[in-house]
């Protein structure tokens, strides 16, 4: 057993110590770091229990001292980036540098979010009546709670916890039981900046649908936050329905990535990187269709390739590697499936494409297929893994047909230098998030969220806190004039 190893629940403001416990497995590796109790169904409770007690105080807490708890909490987490992206590499894979990135963008969600806490504004409304005023107020909706996923083990809860706070709820995170440890040191920050007890709970365990059932099924957790996959947030919602809850979902993403012959190339092949092998591929908004324009496909194919052959796989936390391994063998599985069903339908493999020499750990390597079409399960598919599909175009209508082909919503992205064509795509493609020359569109202050299949809501921004709010309406009567 490493260091890692003593990480007990945090419910109700408590460190809960019970006695099961299951393994956390480094994905690299494939050794055990730590050992973390298995909340079960009574954990869960306890911590509705501790969120319902305190949540009206915390309601009337002054928005300063909630700003002033996400902004500690946000310090702290940034004075510790290289504790805490030791161990979101130990227990995710992603390299080093990706997850101190990772720390940084997750203490921009409080940082933001501590600033929103002080402008949550309300509204007067001219009335019909003389003898009335119409007032509008927003208050919290409540106790919330949050399912985060494992490929960002801290920034999709603090993208959560922030305007959470920063409204007056209070919020049970159950994170990826594949990666807890991230989770509860957050917790631990929470701590320590003082936010009082039964604000935060984390509770995390093997049956994440028992989990998640006795969330879904209080009537006192009035919001619920998920970012995960499609399958899980169509049931999520049916769930919802039946005590009304409020939602929000980040789900799937089929991300198409176009270039037009009169973008930079160079630009374009540097941004398909950082869109494509972000998080090893295994984001919501990862690049999965690159259409290239058949004048430029066989030039942009030769340089991408020469970049994704250069990078470096392995353990995330040596130094140079810059793709580290999935999260688990099911991953590496549906993608190795992904790339054979191209393969057998015709593609042509470019780079990568097999595990050899990457028998330990997780592994894929960065792959490269060319000849790619509509028939093959890279282009139907989200393939979350370091894959990328090229399939050559010729025109823009054409292209915007084929982007939007697809139940997904998420993110797209388009490189070209004409203006028009910019404005054409950014209003046609049906997605919520567009890199229009931009490969990396995510940070705090931007609604991130998607369209169709792919979710419900906006995170981050100054969007993202009205998820938390409901809007109170007042009609104020005998307001009669004074008689002169
Ligand atoms: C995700 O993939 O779920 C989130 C990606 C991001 O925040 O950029």
């Amino acid at each position: 057993m490493s260091i890692l190893d003593n990480y007990p629940l945090y419910i109700g403001g408590n460190w809960v110590d019970n006695k099961k416990k299951y393994d956390v497995i480094n994905p690299a590796t494939e050794e055990v770091i730590a050992q973390v109790p298995n909340g079960g169904p009574e954990e869960m409770k306890q911590a509705i229990e501790a969120a319902v007690h305190v949540q009206s105080d915390w309601a009337d807490t002054v928005a300063s001292e909630r700003a002033r708890i996400l902004s500690d909490a946000a310090k702290l987490m940034r004075e510790r980036t290289e504790k805490l992206a030791r161990i979101m590499t130990l227990e995710e894979g992603k390299p080093l540098a990706e997850s101190r990135g990772e720390i940084a963008y997750a203490a921009s969600f409080f940082e933001w979010f501590a600033e929103e806490a002080k402008r949550i504004y309300g509204d007067t409304i001219p009335s019909n009546s003389k003898d009335k005023r119409i007032l509008v107020m927003k208050r919290p909706v409540g106790v919330t709670a949050a399912i985060t996923p494992w490929n960002f083990p801290a920034a999709m809860i603090t993208r959560k916890i922030g305007p959470a706070f920063a409204a007056g709820c209070t919020m049970i995170v159950k994170p990826s039981e594949l990666t807890p440890l991230s989770a509860l040191e957050i917790a631990k920050i929470f701590e320590e900046v003082g936010l009082p007890k039964g604000v935060l709970s984390i509770v995390v365990g093997t049956d994440p649908v028992e989990l998640t059932r006795v969330l879904m099924d209080d009537v006192r957790v009035r919001k619920i936050s998920f970012t995960g996959s499609t399958s899980v947030g169509k049931l999520l919602m049916k769930q919802a329905a039946d005590t009304m809850k409020r939602v929000s979902f980040e789900l799937g993403g089929h991300a198409p990535f176009i270039v037009f012959p009169d973008a930079d190339l160079d630009e374009a092949v540097s941004h398909a990187v950082l869109a494509k092998m972000r998080g090893m591929g295994e984001t919501c908004v990862a690049a999965n269709r690159f259409y290239v324009h058949e004048e430029i496909s066989e030039l942009f194919t030769e340089k991408l390739a020469l970049r994704l052959e250069a990078m470096k796989v392995g353990n995330g936390l040596e130094e140079g590697v810059s793709v580290g391994p999935l999260i688990e063998p099911s991953a590496v599985r549906k993608v190795d499936e992904h790339v054979q069903d191209a393969i057998m339908k015709g593609a042509k493999l470019i780079v990568g494409g097999n595990r050899a020499g990457l028998e330990k750990g997780y592994f894929y390597p960065p792959t490269l297929l060319s000849n790619v079409n509509e028939e093959m399960k890279v282009s139907c598919e989200e393939t979350f893994g370091p894959v990328a599909a090229i399939l050559p175009f010729s025109t823009e209508e054409e292209v915007i047909q084929k982007a939007n082909s697809t139940r997904y919503g998420l993110a797209a992205y388009f490189f070209t230098r004409d203006v028009g064509r910019l404005f054409r795509l950014a209003e046609r493609l049906e997605y919520g998030i567009l890199g229009a020359n931009d490969g990396l569109p995510s940070t705090a202050q931007a609604p991130f969220g998607g369209v169709k299949e792919s979710g419900l809501g906006r995170e981050g921004s100054k969007y993202g806190i009205e998820e938390y709010l409901d809007i109170k309406y007042i009609s104020l009567g005998g307001i009669t004039k004074i008689e002169k």
